[in-house]
């Protein structure tokens, strides 16, 4: 009897395991069979996604006709079931619409920024967020989001730093696949997943100077080291089910028209199976980038170079069946692309279910929505000063004056790209304290500015007054949502408006300041941060950013955030990030500043080193650092081997203690540094980071397990191997202070 039980489980499984390939092979099936019914029109129709503007009668002809694809920026269920049926009911074509949206950190309620939610370094809060964000999407009928995007971002100029993963591959590749786990979903096909789409393919984040739009000059080692990998792994690792094209040029061009990335790369090393999509218009912005004639010349070359969906800019639907009659565009790259389209639309389950079930209760807003917000608004939190264990605030505090500009900024405390998230549902910090404090504290709220630009200083004596009332100053400052984000760059990286001065003021007071810092991207505050007794960096934190904040003030969570890029101390030092290629000439801290030049020096080289006279060569603050209310103090790195060859894993032990007086997590970070290899290799990178969260005096052994195959790089052929050699590993608190231990690869 039980033997019979164990063959049966045993045809259980082996049906389970044979069940993933039946089903791939059952969609390629019905691919086929719906494109053999598809004319040449209706085939291009699918390759076109319009923005959805008031719906006319236009557009309901357009979807009868077959000649369009996707939606991208409709919200209203009623509208899109209605838009929905025509595609299904009243063309003949018979291929469900897909409907897009961006929903980069939340639909309604908003998380932190992704910037934000990277300094958390907790893979599973990222994943919660897109689960929360996918589950709120898709009520609506929108079963496709446009993030994560995961450009490497080395410059805090360019506003879109704020939607990235910071300046680090590794962590880029872990956060970006984790919201790429959540959006998705188990199953795509279940109603609650939405297609998560890796952007921007490629070195967007690179443009020159941090001014969006414009040209990048990465090549293909710096692009398969630093640029790539975490498109590759969202791809590979994650399944991430569609990707899109970048609008900048790198090395003259175009990624819409870049048959190296978008098939050599993509298909053919990646076996990519999903769906490319431009950016917006990219299709036709080629011509104004001199990379095209005219239009038809753009959809001629995109669609030939690989690119499946024009997104807005029509050039497919207005010119590839002109191209393929005239033998430009072969008939099968058509097919190709409308391959990728149908597959993503049976596996999203939309031939079946194509209409979005108007019955549901909403989750909008649901209290676990909300409570995950504000866990992830926690852990994003860096705390960078804390000067005499000023926060968390003593319990005998009795008052405290609420002061800046970002202390009662519902719409601000959003950040960048928020297209659904609602000002009238975010809990700001100055509600937050009046809330969860206001019986044991008295509140003394006084802004100073009305918002961060504003240069009037008419505010700022309530403020004082305020202040000189007050026990303890919480001060609120940093950037409007508005100043970061696309087409949102800066030159200057200096607080705006009047803050500086405000921040002055405050200090005048000589009440004991804690500056709360609200924005999208890192700031130069270096007076700011020597002027203020403790400083919280909360980026821009969402809908729970205020419960988030207060609780932290007043010590019911910890910090625990590390900063995910590295914060330069003057702007003039951009690019500035922690793992840059090695040079010859670094600098070593005894470099003469500008004011200890002698006057008519005479012409020498100085130092020698790698520096400026007028900003030295220190950031204001590196990679991965961040304080938290306990301290922690590491020891005892060990490996398990001091040589090892490329197909063993070495194993890697620290003893981490926590030498404070309270609970704490801290983000243990490794570190490797290849000493010697065939081209140059960063001074060091990021391979591995783990949470820790240890009481007052404990002390836990951390282990990590390196596989050797995860030291391999672009050789000098263009060959991703293991070069054997000297190897040094560091882990540490942050990517400065660290212990260090050396090996060597045979
Ligand atoms: C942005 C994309 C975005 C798209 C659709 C473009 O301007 O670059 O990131 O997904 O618009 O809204």
């Amino acid at each position: 009897m039980s033997k019979r039980i164990y063959v049966l489980l045993f045809i259980l499984l082996c049906l389970c395991r044979f069940l993933p390939a039946r089903a791939q092979e059952d969609i390629e099936t019905r691919v086929e069979g719906i494109l053999s019914t598809l004319t040449l029109r209706q085939k291009i129709g699918q390759m076109n996604q319009l923005n959805a503007r008031k719906p006319d009668e236009k557009l309901y002809q357009q979807i009868r006709d077959g000649e369009v694809g996707s939606i991208l920026n409709a919200e209203d269920p009623v509208l899109l079931n209605r838009l929905q049926q025509i595609a299904m009911e009243e063309c003949n074509a018979r291929v469900p619409l897909l409907f897009a949206r961006d929903v980069i950190h939340g639909f309604k309620t908003i998380f932190p920024i992704p910037l934000g939610q990277a300094a958390s370094f907790n893979p599973e809060i990222v994943e919660k967020g897109a689960r929360v964000a996918a589950l709120e999407t898709s009520e609506k009928g929108i079963r496709w989001t446009f993030a994560p995007m995961m450009d490497i971002s080395r410059d805090a100029r360019w506003g879109r730093i704020a939607e990235s993963f910071g300046e680090d591959t590794y962590l880029s590749g872990v956060m970006g696949m984790a919201m790429v786990r959540g959006f998705q979903g188990d199953d795509l096909a279940d109603p609650t997943s939405i297609a998560a789409c890796a952007k921007h393919f490629v070195a967007y984040g690179a443009v020159e100077g941090g001014r969006d739009y414009n040209v990048s000059y990465i090549p293909e080692r710096q692009l398969r080291k630093t640029y790539l990998p975490p498109f590759e792994r969202s791809i590979r690792e994650a399944g991430c089910a569609t990707l899109m094209t970048s609008f900048n040029s790198n090395d003259g061009i175009p990624p819409s028209a870049n048959r190296f990335l978008l098939r050599d790369l993509l298909r053919d090393e990646w076996g990519f199976d999903g769906v490319v999509v431009s950016d917006w218009a990219s299709v036709s912005m080629m011509i104004r980038q001199g990379f095209c004639e005219d239009r038809k010349d753009a959809a001629r070359k995109s669609a030939l170079a690989g690119l499946d969906m024009d997104m807005t800019s029509e050039c497919f639907v207005d010119y590839l069946e002109e191209l393929v009659r005239e033998g430009d565009v072969p008939e099968s790259v058509i097919d190709q692309a409308v391959r990728n389209i149908l597959r993503l639309k049976f596996r999203l389950g939309l031939f079946s279910n194509p209409y979005t079930d108007l019955s549901k209760v909403s989750c909008m807003y649901a209290p676990a929505h909300l409570e995950a917000a504000r866990q992830a608004a926690a852990e994003s939190f860096v705390l960078l000063k804390n000067t005499g264990n000023l926060l968390p605030l003593s319990r005998d505090i009795r008052s405290v004056a609420v002061i800046g500009p970002l202390a009662d900024a519902p719409h601000d405390q959003l950040g960048t790209w928020c297209f659904d998230g609602e000002k009238e549902m975010t809990r700001t910090p100055l509600q937050a304290i009046r809330e969860q404090y206001g019986d044991q504290v008295t509140i003394h709220y006084a802004p100073g500015l009305a918002f961060s630009r504003e240069q009037s200083v008419t505010g700022f004596d309530a403020a004082i007054e305020a202040a000189q009332q007050a026990e303890v100053i919480l001060l609120f400052i940093g950037e409007e949502s508005i100043l970061s984000g696309e087409a949102h760059c800066l030159a200057g990286l200096d607080l705006v408006g009047a803050q500086a001065e405000l921040v002055d003021a405050m200090k005048a007071t000589g009440k004991p300041l804690v500056t709360i810092i609200m924005a999208g991207r890192p700031l130069t505050m270096g007076k700011q941060l020597a002027q203020s007794d403790a400083l919280l960096y909360a980026w821009h934190p969402g809908t729970m950013g205020g419960p988030a904040l207060a609780g932290m003030l007043w010590g019911e969570t910890a910090p625990s955030g590390k900063l995910p890029v590295t914060f330069p101390a003057h702007v003039g030092q951009i690019p500035l990030y922690y793992n840059q290629e090695r040079i010859g000439r670094p600098a070593n801290r005894k470099e003469l500043l500008l004011d200890q030049i002698p006057q008519e020096a005479r012409q020498s080289s100085l130092g020698n080193t790698s520096y400026y006279l007028d900003a030295g060569f220190d950031p204001l603050f590196v990679f991965g650092y961040g304080l938290s209310y306990t301290t922690f103090t590491y020891s005892g790195l060990t490996l398990s081997r001091e040589e090892l060859s490329p197909e063993e894993t070495l194993k890697v032990s620290v003893t981490l203690v926590n030498t404070g007086s309270r609970e704490g997590t801290e983000v243990v970070q490794l570190y490797i540094s290849d000493l010697y290899a065939s081209v140059a290799t960063p001074e060091k990178e990021l391979k591995d980071f783990c949470r820790v969260t240890l009481k007052p005096g404990e002390s836990r052994m951390v282990e990590f397990e390196l596989p050797v195959e995860n030291l391999s790089l672009w050789n000098i052929d263009m060959q991703r191997v293991i070069e054997p050699g000297k190897f040094d590993l560091m882990i540490g608190g942050n990517s400065r202070d660290v212990l260090k231990a050396s090996f060597r690869v045979k």
